[in-house]
């Protein structure tokens, strides 16, 4: 068992060396999945250090059963058991160098060594998370919360939008939620989770587990202080005259008690002379996102048709049809069945274009090339990361594997167009929230120095492959359009992004949203310009 172990140890270190250079490991769920392994390795050293421990406690306690023995022996008549000379050398003996190997049993510390050394290791050499990692996640979570309209009681209950789950917050979960959505600024968020770890808490303690490791007086002093923040001065006080209820001594809650009743009398006073006041800040905040009459903003669209809550109007779907392609002579053998899931601009579904067992090859080929995904900075033409796009991608090649090469000849049949001059296929793992907010996939006439390094001119269309199904959220959404696709594993959705005169299609702004529940792989094929002239020959009509 321990030499298995051992060996996996070091197999480790050679795959995983290269790969901890950034770790971000919550932006895709591959490597979540990698972190189990370490728990694993954890929890065995753990067990490993208890065993060896406990192993030393029995041989203290057989060692102090004979030392009672003795001694009591001794007690019962002290005259007669000392003028044994046997004995006398026995007691001096014991209380020099037998004590002194029970006190060096006791103080040693060896097995505590090891398993610290082992957890140092497991850390170097095995994908462990790291600050970056818990902030991501958090933020993720909170993410989905906002985007998905959750109520932060629901969620702690593990309840992902009506649909139950068997994971439930703790207190102190809720406190770390809070507490990194604080040290984002992030008070509103800090208010919710808070206020939730407080209930929780109290909830944990009338079931007597005392299970919770953060102190109410804690979550206290962050309820009070974001609440203040956000406005209320009122329930602030309230909560830290609670708080020094609990902890009279707690310097930090008298002074900013202090500082709240300060604040609340001049809020009295700024009443009258007009003075602004605190407390409006968050309904005009509230009046701010409102429509008031314009309409719905993108980011609204865009969170409304991530929640389904959106579907394009019906004189539009009305329109659409089903066929069997017989673009290519491919497609007529093959049959593809199409889909049309908008008129105009035209977006096509093509159902069952990729078979699962490509999908495996493609995914084993690109997971160990996974890379936080970059995005291209307009001005510079540099890569770089963002937090409106978090997955991890990789680049496969035709040469990696024939079956990259066919993925290209399938693009070519559904579209009729070349991928000579197309980009390499993207693969994208999306993890817990990963998301891409909404975006366009050509360059724009500012964007000079996009594309510029390929010299094949722009996307002219992105072919968009499910490699997976996603239990709950995940969909592509065009904000514009109303349109939400869900994913379906073996689905293909197709676009063109540039219209016939070659300019930009605006209308093609698209999303990813972030996931609920599950891990989402897609791939992409985008096409370029150059070589599709006469494929698709353009034209000079602007409104073409
Ligand atoms: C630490 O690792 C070594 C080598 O893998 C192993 O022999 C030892 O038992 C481990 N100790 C603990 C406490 O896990
Ligand atoms: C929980 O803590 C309280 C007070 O500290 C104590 O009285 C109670 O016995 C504890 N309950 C359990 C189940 O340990
Ligand atoms: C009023 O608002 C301004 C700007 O936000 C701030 O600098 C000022 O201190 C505020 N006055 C009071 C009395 O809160």
């Amino acid at each position: 068992m321990r030499l298995r172990k051992m060996y996996i140890l070091g197999a480790w270190v050679i795959i995983n060396c290269l790969c901890l250079i950034r770790a971000e490991l919550y932006t895709a769920i591959t490597d979540l999945e990698d972190l189990l392994d370490t728990e694993a390795m954890f929890m065995e050293t753990l067990n490993r250090y208890i065993q060896r421990e406990e192993k030393k406690l029995e041989r203290l306690k057989r060692k102090a059963e004979e030392y009672k023995k003795e001694h009591s022996l001794a007690s019962a008549d002290v005259s007669e058991y000392l003028s044994n000379p046997i004995n006398a050398y026995l007691l001096v003996k014991r209380l020099t160098t037998d004590w002194t190997t029970t006190e060096s049993l006791m103080t040693d510390q060896t097995a505590l060594d090891d398993a610290q050394h082992n957890f140092t290791e497991i850390k170097r050499f095995m994908k462990f998370p790291t600050d970056e990692d818990l902030t991501g996640a958090a933020a993720a979570l909170i993410r989905l919360q906002d985007t998905y309209n959750m109520d932060t009681s629901s969620l702690a209950q593990g309840e992902l939008m009506g649909v139950k789950y068997t994971t439930q917050l703790s207190a102190s979960d809720c406190f770390e939620l809070g507490r990194q959505s604080y040290n984002s600024l992030d008070y509103r968020h800090t208010v919710l989770w808070m206020t939730e770890a407080l209930a929780r808490q109290e909830a944990e303690t009338r079931l007597s587990s005392n299970k919770t490791e953060t102190p109410k007086w804690e979550i206290l002093e962050y309820l009070a202080y974001s609440t203040y923040m956000e406005g209320d001065v009122k329930s602030a006080l309230d909560m830290t005259n609670e708080l020094l209820q609990i902890y009279p001594d707690h310097e930090r809650a008298q002074g900013n008690k202090v500082y709240y009743l300060k604040a609340l009398e001049k809020k009295t006073d700024s009443v009258n002379t007009g003075e602004n006041v605190t407390e409006g800040h968050k309904e005009e905040k509230e009046i701010q996102d409102a429509p008031l009459g314009k309409g719905p903003t993108e980011r609204e669209l865009y969170e409304m048709a991530c929640r389904g809550n959106l579907t394009p109007p019906v004189e539009i779907t009305s329109q659409l049809t089903c066929y069997y392609s017989s673009s290519s002579p491919f497609a007529r053998l093959a049959r593809l069945k199409v889909e049309e899931a908008y008129p105009k601009p035209r977006i096509l579904l093509f159902r069952d274009v990729m078979y699962d067992s490509e999908i495996e090859i493609i995914k084993r080929l690109a997971t160990p090339r996974l890379r936080r995904a970059t995005v291209q900075n307009f001005k510079t033409g540099q890569l770089e990361t963002a937090n409106y796009r978090i997955s991890k991608s990789a680049w496969l090649n035709e040469e990696d594997d024939p079956i990259v090469s066919r993925v290209s000849r399938r693009v070519e049949d559904m579209t009729g167009l070349t991928t000579k001059t197309a980009e390499e296929l993207q693969v994208v793992n999306y993890g817990i929230g990963g998301h891409y907010e909404p975006h366009l996939d050509f360059a724009r006439k500012e964007e000079t120095n996009a594309f510029k390094s390929l010299g094949t001119g722009n996307r002219i269309a992105t072919v968009l492959f499910y490699m997976s199904d996603v239990a709950q959220g995940g969909a592509t959404v065009f904000p514009g359009l109303q349109l939400a696709l869900w994913p379906q594993k073996g689905t293909a959705a197709v676009w063109m992004n540039l219209l016939a005169n070659g300019n930009g299609d605006f209308s093609t702004r698209h999303a990813a949203c972030p996931v609920l529940a599950g891990s989402k792989w897609v791939s992409n094929k985008w096409l370029h310009e150059l070589g599709q002239e006469i494929l698709r020959p353009c034209s000079l009509d602007p409104s073409e």
